[in-house]
């Protein structure tokens, strides 16, 4: 790891919140459940997202989609992401959310997925720095906890409103913006364009969390460097490596460098990883969705195909404990 960068790592307040750092979970579909929030907080993240639950199905008070929302035992801070198109919608999500103890609560207004811009919500939202605004003051209108916006560049090249967008939020009561600097029509290719970031924070007096490309700690300390910003919202960087916010926050506070993690503490955290699912959505569904978990906790390791290959067939955890067990004496 590269030389260390003292004073990086710092508590950020937001609006009446206090986070005791600024290495956070970011929001991730499919991904940022409680099991693996519980397994970042351990691992160092000062607060974790959810992934972005539908407002119009909380409204709607869908039980699955309510079971997105619940907490790990040791997650102090929690922030809720919710999709929504229209102002009445994400007022009655937020008034359905609040009694479930969210510390922050984010609307997205990034997500490409087809689905979700079919039904006008995510990034469609950056056609309309107004209707960002009077969203935002809907879910204000609900609650005094803090409120904050997850945007990208813009919907395209062309039409870059990330500043416009943020602006009409934080009028409308949001305290606290992330960007991802990409647009919508980029989804995740190409690089994150960071010098956004710094524009937004340059532009902004609330906490700029800032996301994208952070595969690394040295990334992390880098993006802060550059750009400025208060905190860094890892995403694809952490899966099957949530050691990376320790590591990160070691870099941040310019601590001696963490020694590399051999295989055999890779694999117990994937193992720990797996028993907190089971706990949450009983051990057949948390045997198939920790496929994909395992294959990022296994990515780089000797022989780690060979081990892929054998868990896609587990579906107890007897059989991933013997599928591991036989990786490691070997
Ligand atoms: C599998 C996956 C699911 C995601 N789901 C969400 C989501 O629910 N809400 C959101 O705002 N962003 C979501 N994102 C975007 C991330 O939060 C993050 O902004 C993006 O991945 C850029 O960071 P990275 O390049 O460090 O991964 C998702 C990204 C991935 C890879």
């Amino acid at each position: 790891m590269d030389s260390p960068k003292p004073g990086l790592f710092h508590p950020i307040r937001v609006s009446s919140l206090d986070v005791p750092g600024n290495v956070w979970l970011a929001p991730m579909a499919g991904y940022s459940d409680a099991a693996f929030r519980s397994v970042c907080v351990r691992h160092g993240a000062s607060l974790c997202f959810t992934e972005m639950v539908s407002a119009d199905a909380l409204a709607r008070n869908n039980a699955t989609t309510l079971c997105l929302l619940r907490k790990a035992s040791n997650e102090k801070l929690t922030g809720f992401q919710i999709f929504a198109s229209a102002p009445t919608m994400a007022a009655a999500a937020v008034r359905r959310i609040v009694p479930l103890g969210p510390a922050i609560i984010d609307l997205n207004c990034g997500c490409s997925v087809p689905k979700v811009l079919k039904a006008d919500c995510g990034a469609v939202l950056l056609r309309s720095p107004v209707l960002v605004g009077s969203i935002v003051a809907a879910m204000k209108s609900e609650t005094d906890l803090p409120l904050s916006v997850k945007l990208r560049l813009g919907w395209d090249s062309s039409s870059l409103t990330y500043l416009q967008c943020a602006d009409a939020a934080i009028k409308a009561g949001a305290s606290l913006v992330t960007l991802h600097p990409r647009t919508r029509a980029q989804a995740f290719s190409g690089t994150a364009l960071w010098e956004h970031i710094r524009a937004l924070k340059q532009a902004v007096t609330v906490p700029v969390m800032g996301s994208g490309d952070l595969f690394t700690a040295k990334n992390c300390a880098d993006m802060l460097t550059r750009t400025g910003c208060d905190g860094v919202m890892l995403a694809r960087g952490c899966l099957g490596n949530p050691f990376i916010f320790a590591q990160t926050v070691e870099l941040l506070s310019g601590s001696a460098a963490a020694a590399r993690l051999d295989a055999g503490e890779r694999l117990s955290t994937a193992m720990q990883h797996l028993r907190m699912l089971a706990e949450s959505v009983g051990e057949p569904k948390a045997c198939r969705d920790m496929r994909k978990h395992f294959v990022a906790y296994t990515k780089g390791l000797v022989g780690g195909s060979l081990l892929r290959q054998s868990v896609v067939q587990a579906e107890s955890i007897g059989e991933y404990e013997e599928i591991v067990e036989s990786y490691l004496r070997e």
